[in-house]
């Protein structure tokens, strides 16, 4: 890995075009949620590589209940389950932190259940942080926050204690957004923290991602001039 590389505390993907990426080959929709599975894995081994603190992925949008095949949503939460059951057992013996963005509640038991074992057996990790959204809404995120806020009693705060409030209050700020697959919109992902991330859009499908992907990505992040407002 080249060392002039600028390396983001925060780096999250978007995982769009895995049902592309299938019908390109002539295989079905669930082959390309597969090889997502299998890119994710070495995505998350690429970035915890290179020094990367934490690593954020939408694996499941409150809106996919709605809006995708009743077959498909099942498919998607036993390949979730089987992901948590297998390769996050090995985040943990890997040292990685595992943590969910979400409404867990609406979960399938077996999935919320794989899923809480293993964020309580990486619960004194120390290594690269796995933040998986499922189940997800950024603007869904802002109201819950909004209404913890509410029940607190306070009535006035900062943005500080608005951050306390959200999914990622522990996590670095958000350096960097990919989302794959050529399509160029947020789709309700981390609508606050967004606000200084920089955008790459790539155009492979997700599951092309890989190494040299991440390398790529890192070249093109290094060559962004974040000013936050400043100037030069
Ligand atoms: C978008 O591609 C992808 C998803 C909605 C699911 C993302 C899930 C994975 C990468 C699988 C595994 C995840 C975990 C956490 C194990 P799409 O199906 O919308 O692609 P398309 O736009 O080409 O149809």
């Amino acid at each position: 890995m080249d060392n002039q590389l600028k390396i983001p505390r925060h780096i999250a993907f978007i995982m769009d075009g895995n049902g592309r990426w299938a019908s390109a080959k002539g295989l079905s929709r669930s082959e390309g949620h597969r090889q997502g599975a299998e890119a994710l894995k070495v995505m998350v081994d690429a970035c915890s590589e290179v020094g990367i603190d934490a690593v954020s992925v939408y694996a499941f949008s409150c809106e996919n209940w709605s809006k995708r095949p009743q077959a498909e949503i099942k498919f998607l939460f036993s390949l979730i389950t089987q992901f948590a059951k297998n390769e996050l057992k090995k985040y943990v013996e890997r040292g990685y932190r595992i943590m969910f963005s979400g409404d867990l509640s609406q979960l399938p038991k077996t999935t919320f259940k794989a899923i809480q074992k293993v964020v309580d057996a990486a619960k004194n990790n120390t290594g690269v942080i796995v933040n998986i959204a499922l189940n997800y809404g950024g603007r869904q995120e802002i109201v819950r926050a909004v209404n913890t806020i509410l029940q607190s009693g306070l009535r006035e705060i900062d943005a500080e204690m608005f951050e306390d409030c959200l999914y990622t209050a522990a996590l670095p700020p958000l350096d960097l957004i990919v989302r794959s697959s050529g399509e160029k919109r947020l789709s309700n992902f981390m609508l606050w923290q967004c606000a200084y991330s920089e955008l790459i859009f790539v155009e492979k499908n997700w599951p092309d991602f890989g190494k040299d992907t991440l390398t790529d990505i890192l070249k093109e992040y290094s060559q962004r001039d974040r000013r936050f407002g400043g100037v030069k």
